[in-house]
């Protein structure tokens, strides 16, 4: 609809997500001209403030070279705000009266951003779907974790939403799924030949997903011992990523065929059980430097005798003919030795053996970030004289291969999918019930039994007791082989 008009409208505009996430994503946006014309922003939360109290808000996160300073006041100039409580209608009247103001004339279709917490969001989403929907266009509400804290919040919010609203107007956010490397999965998967048949139980042995971030919880502390790994990271991104990789062929590139394809694989896993489980929380490293000398409860957010997870590996196994038996390892952690997330398939050790035991299992990695890459792990002869081998990789590093190019971030793909009504990278709402049903009782046995985590120094792999479940679950790790990315 080139004639028409957006609006944007940010309601929590005061707060963390919108100052840290969503304004510069809209910056980014906006300045590499890939919004739609004529397109404002309306801020919106309790606070009184003004424009320029926002921008300031936004300076540390906003990143302007000095050439794009004269856009960079253009954006601005774009922004309007209004403040109002979440719960009173006439203040959301008041809103729609100042959108209207503002907006351009003709069609004008609206996108409102919930960077909300959850307490507000029954209220605010009711005051939208009553006074706020566009006259002349479109719809459009983006949300973000947490759906809810286990299956029953998740499906009353969902029952709240399906009240207000059309599955096609919500965009439930999970930012894994913006990332380039995931939404390679389906290029590689389903774009090659050499893959597909080998992807199944007869030739992989097991399937790692991992997660890990250098930093602790650094200030979101509130947020996050109310949550925990599990559900912070586990129960949405790495469950994503492992939907992308076991599902089925959908039967064409259309949303609904892919997130079909993505329910029916969840829906093959049963609910994961605590002996497959490992929880770790770290402490500080009394040798280290800043931040790491600091344990997860010396968080000052976090109490402490806290026994939250900042840590997790779960194992668990799909039902269906293609993946019987194979485990799937997801794993993630805080405050561990690097930062990384990537995709592991190991493959099963080579039958009939010729070389006195010296083979090591292939690996085919996607390494989500940093340093996008796709290699494949494989034994080669030793260059050389002697008939030796070692191992070593095919490698498909984007720093080296695709040089000048400037992978765009999660969330502006996002939010420019939101503007063109793609839903193929969004969440549906059986997608997210699937994923709580996975791991709902999981949560409540660790909440009923009070489980303990290992702890597991700052700044280490984590706790030493995750070897012992990849052990049991056939993962090997040989530890002889590092992948250096081409310089
Ligand atoms: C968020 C989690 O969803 O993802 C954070 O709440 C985590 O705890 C973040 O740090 C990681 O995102 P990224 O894109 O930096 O890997």
């Amino acid at each position: 609809d080139e004639e028409s008009s957006h609006v944007f409208i940010i309601l929590g505009a005061s707060g963390d997500l919108a100052k840290k996430k969503i304004y510069p994503t809209l910056w980014g946006l906006h300045r590499d001209q890939l919004l739609p014309k004529n397109t404002i922003f309306v801020g919106y939360a309790r606070s009184k403030m003004s424009i320029s109290d926002l921008r300031k808000n936004c300076q540390p996160y906003t990143k302007v070279k000095p050439e794009e300073i004269a856009w960079y006041d253009i954006f601005w100039k774009s922004n309007y705000y209004v403040h109002g409580s979440y719960d009173q209608r006439s203040d959301f009247e008041r809103l729609n009266e100042e959108i209207l103001l503002k907006q351009n004339n003709g069609n004008c279709n609206r996108i409102f951003y919930l960077a909300l917490p959850p307490t507000v969001f029954e209220p605010a989403t009711t005051n939208i779907r009553d006074t706020c929907i566009s006259p002349t266009g479109w719809t459009r509400i983006i949300i973000e974790k947490p759906f809810g804290k286990d299956a029953e919040s998740s499906a009353r919010l969902s029952e709240h939403l399906e009240n207000l609203f059309t599955e096609e107007q919500i965009y439930r956010i999970d930012h894994y799924l913006g990332k380039e490397m995931v939404q390679n999965l389906m290029v590689l998967r389903f774009g090659n030949r050499f893959f597909s048949p080998s992807w199944s139980r007869e030739y992989i042995a097991c399937v790692q997903i991992t997660f890990k971030e250098p930093f602790g919880t650094m200030g979101r502390g509130g947020y996050f011992d109310e949550f925990g790994i599990i559900r912070d990271v586990m129960q949405n991104h790495l469950l994503q990523m492992l939907s992308l990789v076991a599902m089925e062929k959908p039967a064409s590139l259309l949303p609904d065929d892919i997130r079909d394809e993505k329910v029916k694989v969840l829906k093959c896993i049963s609910p994961i059980k605590l002996e497959d489980v490992i929880l770790g929380q770290y402490v500080g490293d009394p040798h280290g430097e800043g931040e790491s000398k600091m344990g997860y409860v010396q968080d000052e957010s976090v109490p402490n005798y806290s026994k939250t997870a900042t840590y997790a590996i779960a194992a668990l196994k799909i039902n269906n003919e293609r993946w019987d038996g194979v485990p799937f390892i997801l794993k993630c952690g805080k405050a561990l030795n690097e930062r990384k997330a990537e995709v592991r398939i190991q493959y099963n050790d080579v039958p009939g053996d010729i070389f006195e035991g010296k083979t090591k299992r292939n690996e085919l990695v996607i390494r989500v970030q940093p340093g996008e890459a796709v290699y494949l792990k494989m034994m080669n002869k030793t260059p050389g004289m002697a008939f030796e081998m070692e191992e070593s990789e095919l490698d498909l590093s984007y720093g080296s291969r695709y040089r000048n190019i400037k992978l765009p971030d999660a969330y502006e793909r996002l939010i420019l999918d939101v503007f063109c009504g793609g839903q193929m990278h969004f969440v549906r709402s059986d997608e997210l019930r699937e994923a709580w049903r996975i791991f709902t009782p999981l949560l409540k046995e660790i909440e009923e039994k009070d489980v303990t985590p290992f702890p597991y120094l700052f700044g280490t792999r984590g706790p030493r007791e995750t070897a012992e479940l990849l052990k049991k679950n056939n993962c090997k790790y040989y530890g002889s082989y590092k992948w250096s990315p081409p310089a």
